[in-house]
C-alpha cells in the first residue's frame, strides 16, 4: 500500500460509510480536494450473494483520480473468497476486510465488529484471503469487541497475515460512537505492524487530526463523520502539511455544500423523488448542522418533510457570511469526546 500513498506526509483516506461514500460522494469529495484513497462502503457477503451494482460503480466508474479499495463484510470462506476474486477483476487497489461494524443485526451473524470475539476464526479468514487475494489485502478494524484489553491479541493475529494496510477505529465494538477513542491502541499497532497504520475515529478538525497523529505515529487519518460535516477538512490538512494556503470558511459555502450534495445524490438516484430525496439528505445533515445556530438548525431539519422547508430552513440559517464553526461543540452528542483528542 505504501506505493500508493503519499511519502512526505501522512495519507488522507476517506472512511468507508454505508449509504454516504457512493460514487457521488466521492466525487463531490474530490472537488473539495478530497482524500489519497477512498474506500467502498462494505460489500454484504454471504453464501448467495452477488456484487451490489451500486456499489460496484464506485469502482468501474470511479474518476476521483484516486485508487479505491473494495471494502468486504461477511464471514462464510468461500464466499469471501470467491467475492474477492470477482472484485478483483475490476480495478480496485486491493480488497479490505471489516472488523469493525458494530450494528447488532451485522455482529450477531459473527461478521464486521462480532468477529472480533473470535481472533481464532479472524486468523483463519485471514489466512485463507490472504492466500486467495492477488493482490493488496487490508482490514479496518475496532479495538477489541468489549474491551480495549482485547486488542494485543488480535494484534497478533493482524501480524501474522502480511497485510498492506491496517486501519483502527480506535474504540471497542461496544463503545459504539460513545466514547473517546482510544489513541495507545493505535500507537501498539504502529510499532508492531510492519504495514501501514491508519488511524481513524472523532478527526473533526486539523488540531483533532494532528493530536491523533501525535499520540500514534500513525501513517495517516482516515476521516468519516468529520469529512461529511467539513469537506474541507482533506485541503486543510494537506495545506498544513504542505503550506498551502488556508481560509476561512462562511455559512455560505455550508450553504453552498449542501446544494452541491443535494444535486450530486439527487442525479444519482435512478428515480427522483423530492420528498424521500429530503430524508436522504436528513442522513448527511445530521452531522453537517452540528454546533450550527445552538443546534437550531439540526433541530429544524429534524422536523422537514419536503424540499420547500428543507431549503427554507438551511437558507434562512445559512445564507449569510458569518464565519462557520470549524468544532462541532464539546459536548456533541453526534462526536462524543472529540475534544479528548488534543
Ligand atoms: C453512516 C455510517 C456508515 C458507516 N458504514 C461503514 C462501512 O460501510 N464500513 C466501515 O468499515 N465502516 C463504516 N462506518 C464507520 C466509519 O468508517 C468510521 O470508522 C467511523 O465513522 C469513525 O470515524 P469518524 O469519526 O471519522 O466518522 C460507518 C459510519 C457511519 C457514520
Amino acid at each position: 500500500m505504501r506505493d500508493l500513498l503519499p511519502t512526505h506526509r501522512p495519507a488522507l483516506v476517506l472512511a468507508p460509510m454505508q449509504d454516504v461514500t457512493d460514487l457521488p460522494f466521492m466525487r463531490l469529495m474530490a472537488r473539495y480536494g478530497g482524500p489519497d484513497l477512498y474506500v467502498t462502503e462494505f460489500i454484504r457477503v454471504t453464501q448467495d450473494s452477488k456484487l451490489d451494482a451500486t456499489i460496484l460503480k464506485s469502482i468501474t466508474e470511479n474518476d476521483t483520480g484516486k485508487p479505491v479499495l473494495a471494502q468486504m463484510i461477511g464471514q462464510d470462506i468461500p464466499a469471501l473468497i470467491r467475492i474477492a476474486k470477482q472484485l478483483e477483476t475490476h480495478p480496485i487497489a486491493g480488497i479490505d476486510l471489516n472488523l469493525g461494524c458494530p450494528a447488532p443485526v451485522v455482529c450477531r451473524k459473527d461478521a464486521g465488529g462480532g468477529l472480533l470475539r473470535q481472533p481464532e476464526r479472524v486468523d483463519t479468514i485471514l489466512s485463507a484471503l490472504r492466500q486467495n487475494i492477488q493482490g493488496r489485502f487490508t482490514v479496518k478494524c475496532r479495538v477489541g469487541f468489549a474491551d480495549k484489553s482485547e486488542f494485543p491479541r488480535l494484534l497478533e493475529v493482524f501480524l501474522k497475515h502480511d497485510l498492506q494496510m491496517l486501519t483502527i477505529h480506535g474504540r471497542t465494538v461496544r463503545d459504539a460512537y460513545k466514547t473517546p477513542v482510544h489513541p495507545e491502541c493505535v500507537a501498539t499497532a504502529v510499532q508492531a505492524m510492519p504495514c501501514p497504520v491508519i488511524a481513524n475515529g472523532n478527526v473533526v478538525d486539523v488540531p483533532t487530526g494532528l493530536a491523533y497523529l501525535k499520540h500514534t505515529q500513525a501513517a495517516g487519518l482516515m476521516l468519516g463523520r468529520g469529512a461529511i460535516r467539513h469537506p474541507w477538512l482533506f485541503e486543510q490538512l494537506r495545506a498544513h502539511w504542505e503550506g498551502g494556503e488556508t481560509r476561512t470558511f462562511t455559512k455560505r459555502d455550508m450553504l453552498d455544500y449542501i446544494h452541491a450534495l443535494y444535486d450530486v445524490t439527487a442525479a444519482f438516484h435512478p428515480r427522483f423523488e423530492g420528498r424521500l430525496h429530503v430524508q436522504k439528505m436528513k442522513r448527511y445533515m445530521v452531522f453537517i448542522t452540528t454546533g450550527i445556530a445552538e443546534g437550531a438548525l439540526e433541530h429544524r431539519i429534524r422536523r422537514v418533510t419536503n424540499e420547500e422547508e428543507f431549503w427554507a430552513a438551511c437558507h434562512e440559517h445559512l445564507d449569510n457570511i458569518d464565519p462557520l464553526p470549524l468544532r462541532p461543540p464539546a459536548d456533541s452528542h453526534v462526536f462524543c469526546g472529540f475534544a479528548e483528542l488534543k
